[in-house]
């Protein structure tokens, strides 16, 4: 390393052309996965209110996108559903049901664009009356009893065409019971994303009035973890890996940056971040009041999750980030 004056940093950043030269991250469509939420509602697109910018849509409207991710050179789609109450139970029953929106859904996509990967959710807090993502019984997520039926939500998905598992309930084992159900069936090429280092966030509040999740007995904290661990993140990861998961993941995003390196340093898979819905809204809220510069602020978060070591980032910019990156 030389020092001043033989070196002087600003002569790599003094045009355009040699920026681009020495620009060690890389942005392209092929880095997003877009998240969308569904609906059955009559209305094709319904706003999302602390979400400026995202919609409801129907299933029809599910097709459009996914041939819209096609056209921008997204490559997958994470689906999120917003159930009707009068489906919802204690034990989410609506979400093994075949004809349920997810599964129809996900058939829509993959007819109208079958080159862009669909990823589902595996958890059941959309479809429970308590808004947990599991059985609860005298107030506990029961563990084991939450993975059995989370398995055959799996299966469901996979019958319906969805490319990717992706388990975001934090129940232990979930990832190996859903591996070997998948073997047993035959389904050797589906692909599982575990949301592996899941933390009990804040910053999920607006994704839960876009779903329509109920209102929250007590609180995450029992299977989520908690936001002042990281070694623990490690060894999340190192067990998914272990029972079969092909990706992983980290959630929420930026505020998990150290994360998302660690867990790319350690363990060298498909590391993935989410962008979750709170951060999209900060982003726009302070966009909306014309306090920061909205599309420069997105694109360079898009970019930090990939200089952090993110192999993609699961956001609701997306389809916008995605239209600057083509121009
Ligand atoms: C639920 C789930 C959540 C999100 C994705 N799947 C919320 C939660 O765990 O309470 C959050 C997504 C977002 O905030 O954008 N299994």
């Amino acid at each position: 390393m030389a020092f001043f004056p033989n070196t002087r940093l600003r002569r790599t950043r003094s045009q355009p052309w040699i920026r681009d030269l020495v620009r060690e991250t890389h942005l392209t469509p092929h880095d997003l996965i877009w998240t969308i939420v569904v609906s059955d509602s009559a209305d094709p697109i319904e706003p999302v209110a602390a979400m400026p910018g995202t919609v409801r849509m129907n299933v029809a409207e599910a097709a459009k996108a996914a041939r819209r991710a096609r056209d921008l050179g997204i490559p997958a789609i994470a689906v999120f559903p917003h159930i009707d109450p009068a489906l919802k139970d204690g034990s989410g029953t609506e979400a093994l049901n075949p004809d349920g929106l997810v599964m129809r859904a996900v058939k829509a996509m993959k007819d109208a664009a079958p080159e862009v990967g669909i990823i589902c959710d595996v958890a059941l807090d959309p479809f429970t009356d308590h808004g947990h993502d599991g059985v609860m019984e005298k107030g506990v997520i029961l563990n084991d009893a939450t993975v059995d039926l989370l398995v055959q939500q799996s299966l469901a998905q996979v019958e319906a065409g969805c490319d990717v598992l992706a388990p975001s309930d934090m129940m232990d084992g979930r990832i190996g019971a859903i591996r070997n159900a998948l073997e047993e069936a035959g389904h050797t090429d589906t692909l599982i994303l575990s949301y592996a280092a899941k933390y009990a966030s804040g910053f999920y509040g607006p994704y839960r009035s876009a779903i329509g999740s109920a209102k929250l007995q007590g609180d995450k904290k029992t299977y989520q973890m908690d936001p002042a661990n990281s070694d623990e993140a490690l060894r999340e990861v190192a067990m998914d890996i272990e029972e079969g998961a092909d990706m992983v993941m980290v959630k929420p995003g930026l505020p998990y940056l150290d994360i998302v390196t660690r867990v790319k340093e350690a363990f060298g898979v498909p590391t993935y971040a989410f962008q979750v819905s709170g951060e999209y809204a900060m982003i726009m809220a302070a966009a909306q009041n014309g306090w920061i510069d909205g599309e420069r602020v997105m694109m360079e978060t898009l970019t930090c999750f990939k200089r952090a070591g993110a192999d993609g980032v699961l956001t609701y910019f997306a389809p916008m980030a995605a239209e600057i990156l083509g121009e």
